[in-house]
């Protein structure tokens, strides 16, 4: 038996088990990696849902994690050599080198089984193993707007929307977070075997990864692409005011494209009359110039019905980004009260401005006593809230032959006692917002929404007026609106 380093272990937790579904680590000292070479992929897999299912931790890649190396058919030196040139590099590890016999021995004992003689091939003196490093949530990372790996996370990131499309939110987080953690990478990852050790990273993601780095695309990338009903999805779910659940429902009947969809006949509420209406310019990216246009607007229509009102501009545009998909407002009053029957009325001063193609308000329907934590889930915003198209003037005339082009503009007021929980949800990202509420679920057992912060344990709410009072709340480290861009 030869002695083996002491290592760490990262609880599965918080680290990268290498797969989603996994039972907690049962043998916190012992850390599987499966050579693939000779065993094959189909082999593996089942032999590391075995492994999984009997609370053995499993590692999709080599790292220095890896306390017990199995492999099948080959020899010692075949195996050093293939993991020497897998972790090519840095950091030092060592590991046992065993016969898949020990494995099957393991598993048929419920726990890992002596390691005899018979068992052993040899043992790895030095591999190098991953140069970079990642928290496991979005919300402890700074991620800027510059990526490093974009064919990466361009891959990761369609196969997300794809997953989303099907109605399979669970895949698509999971594509979203693994995209997220290369975001975040201060370089281009050249190699899977850089990636040991990082979180959010499953099997699947990883097949992906190494698909796009070995083959410069990923096969299911390209199929997912062509697909039909991907296609005809992407079209319909462009159309503003049309969700996945209609889309489906139109291309069960025959519907694949916006022509098809127009000679069909079919009844189209008001939201989807101006989104086919406006479909190019809302499928144009709106750039920052003309977010700065609808911001003096938006800004002129709020102090001329309340002076003082304070607007900000949130989502993408906070973050820095240099175009969005629409832009968004958040309005409020350093007078708690003063805000409330605001939105109507900026509202028809732009419609007598003749700013609005398309313009739905919904109420403020939050309210702490009823909504709070009963129901810390919910990250439904209950703010008053107005759902635009904006008809926004050419200024520059720089556009080409159109005097002006259609606009995607929300609006959203919210009390002062509430602001620092509004910005905060509103600022984004997507995914970065969702890591939040999970971080203060999971790790902090409190609510947070767009309205509040709940503290579970002291079962009170905890009160901020910035975004730095909340993320102290969280017990995270302050990042500004530029860094989240998860
Ligand atoms: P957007 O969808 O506008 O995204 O939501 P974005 O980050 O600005 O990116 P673009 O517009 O595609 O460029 C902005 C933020 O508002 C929150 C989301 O969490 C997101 O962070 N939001 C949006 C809500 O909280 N509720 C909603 O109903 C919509
Ligand atoms: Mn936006």
């Amino acid at each position: 038996m030869i002695p083996l380093k002491r290592r760490k272990v990262v609880p599965s937790a918080a680290g990268n088990t290498g797969s989603e579904e996994t039972l907690p680590n049962k043998f916190p000292q012992v850390v599987l990696f499966l050579l693939e070479r000779k065993m094959g992929a189909s082999r593996r897999d089942f032999l590391s849902q075995l492994a999984g299912k009997k609370g053995f931790q499993v590692e999709e890649l080599f790292s220095e994690q890896v306390t017990h190396v199995i492999s099948e058919n080959n020899s010692g030196d075949e195996v050093t050599s293939w993991l020497e040139s897998e972790a090519a590099g840095r950091g030092r590890v060592s590991a046992h080198l065993l016969d898949v016999s020990w494995f099957t021995e393991s598993m048929r004992a419920g726990h890992p089984v002596q390691i005899l003689e018979r068992h052993q091939l040899q043992q790895i003196k030095e591999v190098e193993v991953s140069p970079f490093s990642a928290p496991s949530y979005a919300c402890q990372r700074r991620t800027g707007l510059e990526n490093h790996n974009t064919a990466l996370t361009d891959a990761l990131s369609l196969l997300a929307e794809s997953a989303e499309l099907r109605g399979e939110d669970g895949r698509g987080v999971a594509f979203r977070r693994a995209a997220a953690v290369l975001k975040a990478l201060p370089e281009p990852v050249t190699d899977a075997a850089q990636l040991a050790g990082l979180p959010c990273l499953g099997g699947h993601s990883l097949r992906v990864i190494k698909d796009v780095l070995e083959n410069g695309a990923s096969a299911e990338v390209r199929a997912t692409e062509r697909s039909e009903r991907f296609k005809a999805l992407k079209v319909l779910t462009g159309i503003f005011g049309v969700g996945v659940k209609t889309a489906e429902r139109w291309i069960r009947e025959g519907i694949h494209s916006l022509q098809q969809l127009q000679e069909s006949g079919r009844e189209l509420n008001r939201a989807q009359r101006a989104g086919l209406q406006h479909y190019e310019d809302l499928n144009q990216p709106v750039t920052r110039p003309q977010a700065d246009t609808v911001a003096a607007i938006v800004e002129e229509a709020v102090a001329s019905v309340l002076p003082g009102a304070q607007v900000t501009m949130i989502g993408g545009f906070r973050r820095g980004k240099p175009t969005g998909h629409d832009v968004d407002f958040l309005i409020t009053h350093a007078e708690e009260g003063r805000e409330v029957g605001l939105m109507p009325k900026v509202v028809s001063r732009l419609e007598s401005q003749g700013f609005l193609l398309y313009q739905k308000t919904t109420r403020n329907s939050y309210l702490e006593a009823e909504d709070g934590p009963a129901r810390p889930s919910s990250n439904m915003d209950r703010f008053e809230r107005c759902f635009s198209v904006f008809k926004l003037p050419d200024e520059a005339g720089a556009g080409g032959p159109n005097p002006w082009r259609a606009v995607r503009v929300d609006l959203v007021v919210s009390p002062i006692g509430q602001f620092a929980f509004a910005l905060l949800g509103w600022t984004g990202s997507k995914l970065f917002e969702r890591e939040l509420r999970r971080w203060a679920g999971h790790e902090k057992s409190m609510s947070l929404s767009s309205h509040a912060l709940f503290d579970n344990a002291q079962s009170r709410y905890l009160k901020a007026s910035s975004e730095e009072e909340i993320f102290a709340h969280l017990g995270l480290e302050y990042i500004p609106p530029s860094e989240r861009n998860a």
